[in-house]
């Protein structure tokens, strides 16, 4: 898998780089002198530019509203339900399992030995939110989960041999 994307990569990096030299080679030459294959081809770079804008930027805009960092807006009001988390190679400590659904929840993450990451994942395996969990530090996720559910925790950053194997829940409940 890695190695086809590292072909593809370096087919790409190829054709970049004759772009690259082409328009070298021929950036010299005015409009009038181009051929009508060039026109042609900046008539479908412009085409090409708009269907990006009119297309691509708001799909891109649309879904970056949904990610989790966007934290003021999943906050909402109210008491935080406070879940304290400590990493260990390779387990997660939690002082709470069980939160309600449509009420904050205060989620405050550190690590006892090296780096890992704090995911949270719904029913559907979607990541909702997510902290990084680091020795000295408490990072904190502010989240009111919708939806009632089993909801999956699981490492997000390599942190040695058993790092699959570190996974816990939060079981999320009615208010
Ligand atoms: Cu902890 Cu990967």
């Amino acid at each position: 898998m890695q190695e086809a994307a590292w072909q593809v990569s370096l087919v790409l990096m190829l054709l970049i780089t004759f772009g690259v030299i082409y328009v070298a080679i021929n950036s010299h030459k005015r409009e009038e002198e181009y051929g009508p294959l060039v026109k042609r081809a900046y008539g479908f770079r412009t085409k090409l530019f708009w269907a990006v804008a009119l297309v691509f930027l708001p799909a891109m805009v649309f879904n970056l509203m949904d990610l989790p960092y966007d934290s003021p807006r999943a906050a909402g009001t109210g008491p935080a339900q406070v879940i304290n988390v400590n990493a260990h190679m390779w387990y997660w400590e939690m002082d709470r399992d069980q939160v309600e659904a449509g009420q904050p929840v205060e989620i405050r993450v550190t690590s006892a030995d090296v780096n890992h990451g704090f995911g949270i994942y719904d029913p559907n395996l979607r990541l909702i939110a997510q902290a990084q969990a680091m020795p000295g530090y408490t990072n904190v996720i502010r989240h009111t989960f919708k939806n009632e559910g089993t909801y999956r925790v699981l490492c997000m950053e390599y942190c040695g041999v058993a790092h699959h194997n570190m996974m816990t829940e939060i079981k999320v409940g009615k208010s």
